[in-house]
């Protein structure tokens, strides 16, 4: 429960989840089965990828998928500035060297696809885009370099379950979902997620060469499950490389595949909300409101404010704090943070812009018009000039 008057997230929980984790516990049966299954494919459906493989959580999923593609020492991952932690976190893991992109803009603060061009190097293996709040990475340029390039495009989807891409030009890939748009992408079901499971998370691909790495990776190498087993569709297993346990749990894909049946319905509200929102903060002088205009196909995770400086975020937060209202930070500059400041920093000024100004304000389903309009009061009211005595 929180003790805010207006929470940042709320989780969209009712009778069906009750239902789905008692006849989970009622069967006995509680990790790796029939559930995780029929998530696996309800996911695969949802992203029209061929291949879907339910984990213990979205940083696993990128663990997963830089493994999958055999990145390492000497391997160059680039990836945005502005990111939640795990991608950069993941590349250290697997010894390989996190470089990091610029935003476009503070207006579309997604990895630009001129700078991360302007990054690649004879060592670059992959590049990680992050589909912030929801909303989708310039996919057609991006898709284009890396293939041109011959480096694995990695989807950071974690903001993005049930986005789809959406380009007014008709450009491919129109029309497909995040999940399928590059070479591997990562979901994560974390509490304040759109699809929420506790932890929890998936990481998805077309290629049939990396879902069979996906596959043994997950589960220690091992060539069969526990379940295989106890149906009797085998009896031994050999470990043909070495793995990690990032199985998933019966209970939490049942709690997803209720998740997964709402999720539709639960973006179009946070997109009505959002689209409120934009309404209610119109015109604030020196504020940005990213992705105006940007709203088809987003999944709509996170609404953002962009404050005029970093004092003025500082104030607002406060205010907000005061009224009851709370708010986030996503996400400070990666190479802000003390285990990352020998990661070279040149060159992305635009993110550590976002990074001082940015606000994330409350975005769940069950939020109201009103408590929106609350919100946007507060904000309003720290934006207007003071007058002078
Ligand atoms: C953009 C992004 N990437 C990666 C992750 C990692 O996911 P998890 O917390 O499930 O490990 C998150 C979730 O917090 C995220 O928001």
């Amino acid at each position: 429960m929180s003790n805010w008057r207006i929470p940042l997230s709320n989780l969209d929980y009712g009778p069906e989840e009750e239902a789905a984790v008692l006849r989970v516990l009622r069967s006995k049966w509680l990790s790796m089965g029939p559930e995780v299954q029929a998530f696996e494919r309800q996911f695969a459906e949802l992203t029209g990828a061929r291949h879907a493989f339910a984990v213990s959580n979205g940083t696993a999923a990128i663990h997963l998928a830089y493994l999958a593609l055999g990145l390492g020492p000497g391997d160059e991952i680039v990836q945005p500035a502005v990111n939640f932690v795990a991608s950069a976190n993941m590349t250290v893991a697997v010894g390989a060297a996190p470089v990091l992109a610029d935003i476009v803009s503070l207006d579309e603060p997604t990895i630009d696809p001129a700078e991360v061009e302007r990054r690649l190097t004879p060592r670059t293996r992959a590049v990680v885009v992050m589909h912030y709040g929801g909303y989708l990475c310039r996919m057609p340029e991006l898709v284009d370099l890396c293939r041109a390039r011959g480096v694995a495009l990695i989807e950071d989807a974690c903001h993005a379950v049930g986005a789809r891409y959406a380009d007014p030009r008709g450009r491919a890939p129109h029309g497909r979902a995040v999940g399928a748009l590059g070479d591997v992408a990562c979901f994560s079901f974390f509490s304040n997620k759109n699809l929420v499971t506790g932890e929890g998370g998936v990481v998805t691909t077309d290629r049939d060469d990396l879902a069979d790495r996906l596959r043994r990776l997950r589960s220690h190498g091992m060539t069969t499950l526990t379940w295989d087993r106890d149906r009797g569709h085998a009896s031994s297993y050999d470990v043909v490389c070495h793995g990690y346990n990032y199985r998933f749990d019966e209970l939490r894909a049942a709690l997803g595949a209720c998740q997964l049946a709402k999720l539709g319905r639960n973006n179009r509200r946070r997109a009505e909300l959002a689209a409120a929102y934009r309404r209610g903060l119109a015109g604030l002088p020196g504020w940005v409101l990213p992705f105006d205009g940007h709203a088809a196909g987003s999944a709509h995770h996170l609404m953002v404010a962009v404050a005029p400086d970093p004092d003025a975020r500082a104030r607002t937060a406060a205010a907000l704090k005061e009224a009851g209202i709370q708010t986030s930070l996503h996400y400070p500059c990666v190479a802000d943070f003390e285990a990352f400041r020998a990661v070279p920093a040149a060159g992305i000024d635009r993110s550590r812009a976002f990074a001082t100004r940015v606000i994330t304000l409350p975005l769940f389903p069950g939020l109201t018009e009103a408590q929106v309009e609350d919100v946007c009061r507060v904000v309003r009211a720290q934006a207007a000039p003071v007058s002078a005595a």
